[in-house]
């Protein structure tokens, strides 16, 4: 959050600025009137010398006591006053170029692109591309418990309501890739519910779209075939879509070209062969009580499924 890339995130990053260095100053004015006070006890230890100093200075005590609350007020009122105005901005609703679902799910991230022609709806997993300079909307819900979407460089937190859908919007400067992360706990992976924007330059984001708008190009050699074969009988269906096959169950994320992606279950692991194969066998070795099961394959079975996996590029 230190390091802002959208209005977003840098009207917030001032407001806390602003808080940290009139908070600073006033612990440092603390700490001041703190050594002054005991400075100025020194040396009058008596009975005698304590009744000489306290009458007098009890009325000028009174008076800082009352300038100190005045002055707290005031401090707080202007803050109250400012983090509305920051709070009023961020709602505001520019034309927007782009509108995003973004669905919460225990424990990975849905995404939609929006299109009026429905069949035209990119849908991909735990990985958001967006282009620079353009307002996004993004459409949050959730389909099980309250989930929480946080990418500090772009935005502050939004949380994700099942049963309600809440706006947030998000306006990229500079390119990059920023690290989101789920912010409110929804159960045991929670930590393990991450995500990434791809803030990339409208062209670039055009062709990633129209790349990940086509379906995968089907297998060619055999053992991927049998892969294939594999991930539609033995179960990998029941819950996986994958664009351009008989597999198109919304259950858990969309693998269509799921080797195009960094990483795989939500920022747990990078997207390597060896990793999938882990991930397949034992889920629950990285990502304990994941709702991914694991399915006994034969070392052939698993191999072919692997082969076919890497073709989704
Ligand atoms: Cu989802 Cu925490």
């Amino acid at each position: 959050m230190f390091s802002p890339a959208s209005p977003q995130a840098q009207s917030i990053a001032r407001l806390w600025w602003w808080m940290c260095g009139v908070g600073g100053l006033i612990w440092l004015a603390v700490i001041a009137v703190m050594f002054y006070t005991v400075r100025s006890a020194r040396g009058r230890r008596g009975p005698d010398d304590l009744q000489h100093v306290a009458t007098p200075t009890h009325k000028r005590l009174e008076r800082i006591v009352a300038g100190a609350v005045f002055g707290t007020i005031l401090v707080l009122v202007g803050f109250l006053i400012y983090d509305f105005g920051v709070g009023r901005a961020l709602a505001q609703h520019p034309s927007r170029a782009l509108t995003i679902e973004l669905i919460g799910h225990q424990w990975w991230w849905e995404v939609q692109y929006d299109d009026p022609d429905p069949s035209k709806r990119l849908v991909t997993a735990n990985e958001i591309h967006i282009p620079t300079g353009q307002p996004v909307q993004f459409k949050l819900s959730s389909t099980d418990v309250i989930h929480s979407f946080w990418v500090p460089n772009l935005n502050g937190k939004r949380d994700l309501i099942p049963g309600y859908t809440s706006s947030h919007w998000i306006t990229a400067d500079t390119p990059g890739v920023y690290r989101g992360q789920c912010a409110e706990f929804c159960g045991l992976q929670h930590a393990k519910m991450a995500l990434d924007i791809i803030a990339e330059p409208p062209d670039q984001f055009r062709a990633w779209m129209a790349r990940s708008s086509q379906p995968n190009t089907p297998p060619v050699d055999s053992v991927a075939l049998s892969g294939q074969r594999v991930f539609l009988t033995a179960g990998c269906s029941t819950c996986h879509t994958i664009g351009g096959t008989a597999a198109q169950a919304t259950v858990g994320p969309s693998l269509t070209h799921l080797k195009s992606r960094p990483w795989i279950a939500a920022g747990t692991l990078r997207n390597t062969r060896a990793n999938l194969e882990g991930w397949i066998v034992n889920p629950q070795a990285f990502k304990p009580g994941t709702h991914m099961p694991s399915i006994p394959f034969q070392p052939r079975e698993l191999t072919a499924l692997l082969a076919y996996l890497e073709t989704l590029k």
